[in-house]
Parts: structure tokens; C-alpha cells; sequence
């Protein structure tokens, strides 16, 4: 299968003064196209750093970063956020959509800095925002959506440039089960349907455990690697 993430004896360190704080350790991970993988581990064990890395949001300290062939450990922060806005959706626990702006705009925004016309933007922001059980709900506001609802937005965001991969940190985490169920049913839809390259943090054994692979960070070293495909539905 084809690689589209290659990690290659990642390490991170953050400094606090003099301090040297290791938070990744020589994390080595290939995920292929198509794959759907589950991380968990405890807090603070270097995950959402581990997914910052993934998603071109961070750098490495070393380590090397081949994403989808290109070797992008040691690029300026001009060309990462070209690559973020072509290859990566992002979805996030607190699902960080822009206040005051209603969901379409919210899903055209990165086709605008991808150089997308207006029109056609909005267009197909509605196209997505209806793939996502959202038709009726377009022209709200974040402030004017509950949880749930802001998460099938912040999706059909991460949807926009039709991107190969799909980060999810913690998408659930701030939703009860019941709605946290619904967003974990449109990330296996887009997998199965679209095909997409999804890497999803959480703290659920469950849902984990319906990826297809599911690792283990602690201490910032995976410590385990298992076997998922479980799904109950
Ligand atoms: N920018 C930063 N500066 C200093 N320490 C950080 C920074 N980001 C994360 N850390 C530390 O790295 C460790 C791992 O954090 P994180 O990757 O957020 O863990 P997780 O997502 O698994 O809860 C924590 O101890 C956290 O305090
Ligand atoms: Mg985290």
C-alpha cells in the first residue's frame, strides 16, 4: 500500500528556560493511504504533539517527516501552511470554528486561501454542510449550534480542499456519547466512502477499538501497536 505518512525516529522537545523537556521520543510510524488509526494514551502523553507534527502545524526537533513522498521536516512556515491547506483537514476537540461567521463561511474559508473563487466556495461549503446533516443549519452561527452540530461543521471544514488526510484530536471528548457516536459514524463514512487517510486521537477504548489500528503513546514513546476493526454498528 501506498505510504502517505512516514515518521521517521521523530523526537520533540519543548524548553522551559535552560530545561530541556523531551515530549516525543524517537517515534517511528508509516501510516498508508486509506487507513484508519486510532491514538490513545494518557494526558500528557504526547499525543496532540505527536498529531501537531502529523499535521504540519509543528516541527520535529529530528527526525525526519515524509508526507505523501515530500520530505517536509525542514520547510519554512509559508510552505507548511500550503501543504496543511491542501493535504489535511483538521478536527479538534473544541472544534475552533470563527465566532460571529455562519457555517458556510466557516467551511469556505480554506478553499478562499486555497485561491477558490467565492461563489464557488460557498458552493460547494453547502454541498459539504449537507453531506454532513447540515442543510438546515447554514446559515447559523457557531453560537447558535450545539455541540454535535459545531462538530459536523468544524468536518465539513476539514473537508474542504478534499484532503487526504483527516487529523481528529479528541473530536468527541467534548460531546456525550450519544453525539459523540454520530461524529465517530461520519469519520468511518468518509473512510469508507471517500477513502480517507484518517488518524484520530482519543481517550474512548470503544472507538478505538473500531479503528483499524490503534497505538499507544506513553511517555512520548509508542508503546504498543494493536489490531482494531471492531465495529459494533
Ligand atoms: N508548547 C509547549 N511547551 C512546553 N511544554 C509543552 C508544550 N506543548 C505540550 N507540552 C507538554 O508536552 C506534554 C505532552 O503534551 P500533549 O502532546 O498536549 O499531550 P496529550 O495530547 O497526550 O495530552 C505535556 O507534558 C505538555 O505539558
Ligand atoms: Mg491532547
Amino acid at each position: 500500500m501506498e505510504k502517505i505518512i512516514e515518521l521517521q525516529d521523530i523526537c520533540k522537545s519543548f524548553y522551559l528556560g535552560d530545561e530541556e523537556l523531551k515530549i516525543l521520543k524517537n517515534i517511528s510510524l508509516t501510516v498508508c493511504k486509506g487507513e484508519f488509526v486510532a491514538i490513545v494514551g494518557a494526558s500528557g502523553s504526547g499525543k496532540s504533539t505527536l498529531m501537531n507534527i502529523s499535521g504540519a502545524l509543528d516541527r520535529p526537533t529530528s527526525g525526519r517527516y515524509i508526507l505523501a513522498g515530500q520530505d517536509i521536516s525542514q520547510l519554512q512556515d509559508k510552505q507548511l501552511s500550503k501543504i496543511r491547506n491542501q493535504k489535511i483537514g483538521f478536527v479538534f476537540q473544541t472544534f475552533n470554528l470563527i465566532a460571529r461567521t455562519n457555517a458556510i463561511k466557516n467551511v469556505a474559508l480554506p478553499m478562499l486561501y486555497a485561491g477558490i473563487p467565492g461563489s464557488k466556495a460557498n458552493e460547494r461549503a453547502k454541498q459539504l454542510l449537507a453531506q454532513v446533516g447540515m442543510a438546515d443549519r447554514m446559515y447559523h452561527n457557531p453560537n447558535e449550534l450545539s455541540g454535535g452540530q459545531k462538530q459536523r461543521v468544524a468536518i465539513a471544514r476539514s473537508m474542504a480542499n478534499d484532503p487526504d488526510i483527516i487529523l481528529a484530536d479528541e473530536p468527541t471528548g467534548a460531546l456525550d456519547s450519544t453525539t459523540g457516536r454520530m461524529i465517530m459514524d461520519l469519520f468511518h463514512k468518509l473512510h469508507r466512502e471517500q477513502g480517507k487517510t484518517i488518524i484520530l486521537i482519543t481517550h474512548s477504548p470503544r472507538l478505538a477499538a473500531e479503528c483499524q489500528r490503534i497505538i499507544t503513546l506513553k511517555d512520548g514513546e509508542t508503546v504498543k501497536e494493536e489490531r482494531g476493526g471492531r465495529i459494533c454498528c
